[in-house]
């Protein structure tokens, strides 16, 4: 068994995600990094190696409920037990509520929400054994105010939010904690996509006036991941330069 604690990040590969891996491998976890970007994942390890940071990586499809179960039981064996875990692959499909297919909707919930429960389910076991756990899903300042054109990208996040005060409740005896991180507008590829009006938009929403960037993000889930945040449970901290404060 290692003596260091293991983390799993989802979608860790690149982005917010892969700030996520460096962060909690700097704090001192063995990070396995899951995604379904395999050329991302190579070049995420080889970065690791070089920066002699303990991280793992391995291509999966966080849909496919079977293989992500196993996948997290079969870490949990290896590694003495799951010590963190991310939610934070996630997608978008936006439209405006009455352009968005049964299918843009299936499959966010079905990255976004399901795959994260069914990593929790997984990850819960081994935490409640151990009597140790963080749970932490990367949610967003959609899910907490909504956003026109995201109707269900912000239901697949407001349910994280959900899920995670849930959890909390249900294993707080067990020593483990499950809460959320809130992203505002973070500068990743998820983002560059976006046109430039609509990003200047978003920037007038921001009272600070600037987009955030990745570490602001993985500096959160560093403090929830860690022994620091002990006594914090069913939060949700909001990282958006108080976006949700300014409506
Ligand atoms: P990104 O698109 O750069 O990264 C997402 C990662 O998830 C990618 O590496 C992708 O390959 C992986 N992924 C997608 N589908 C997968 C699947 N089926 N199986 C395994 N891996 C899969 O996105 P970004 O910007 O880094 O976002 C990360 C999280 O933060 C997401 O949950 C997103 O909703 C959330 N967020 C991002 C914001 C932003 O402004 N970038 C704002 C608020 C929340």
């Amino acid at each position: 068994m290692s003596e260091k604690r293991l983390a799993v990040v989802t979608g860790g590969a690149r982005g917010i995600g892969r700030a996520i891996v460096m962060a909690l491998a700097e704090g001192g976890y063995r990070v396995v990094a899951l995604d379904i970007n395999q050329e991302k994942l190579e070049e995420l390890a080889g970065i690791a190696h070089e920066n002699k940071l303990d991280v793992l990586v391995e291509k999966v499809d966080i849909t496919d409920s079977e293989t992500l179960t196993a996948t997290m039981d079969r870490l949990a064996d290896d590694h003495g037990g799951i010590g963190a875990l991310v939610n934070n692959a996630g997608i978008t499909r936006d439209n405006l509520v009455f352009s968005i297919t049964d299918e843009d909707f299936d499959q966010v919930i079905a990255i976004n929400l399901k795959a994260a429960f069914v990593a929790t389910r997984a990850a819960a076991r081994s935490m409640m054994r151990n009597r140790f756990g963080r749970i932490i899903n990367i949610a967003s300042v959609s899910g907490v105010i909504g956003n026109a054109g995201q109707t269900n990208y912000a239901a697949s996040k407001a349910a994280l939010i959900g899920m995670a005060k849930s959890v909390a409740r249900e294993l707080a005896k067990r020593n483990v904690t499950a809460n959320c991180v809130a992203p505002g507008f973070i500068v990743t590829d998820m983002t560059a996509v976006l046109p430039e009006k609509a990003k200047e938009y978003a920037k007038s929403a921001i009272p600070m006036n600037k987009f955030g960037h990745v570490e602001d993000i993985a500096n959160a889930v560093a403090f929830l991941a860690s022994e620091r945040a002990s006594l914090v449970t069913g939060a949700c901290i909001v990282v958006d330069g108080g976006q949700s404060h300014s409506m």
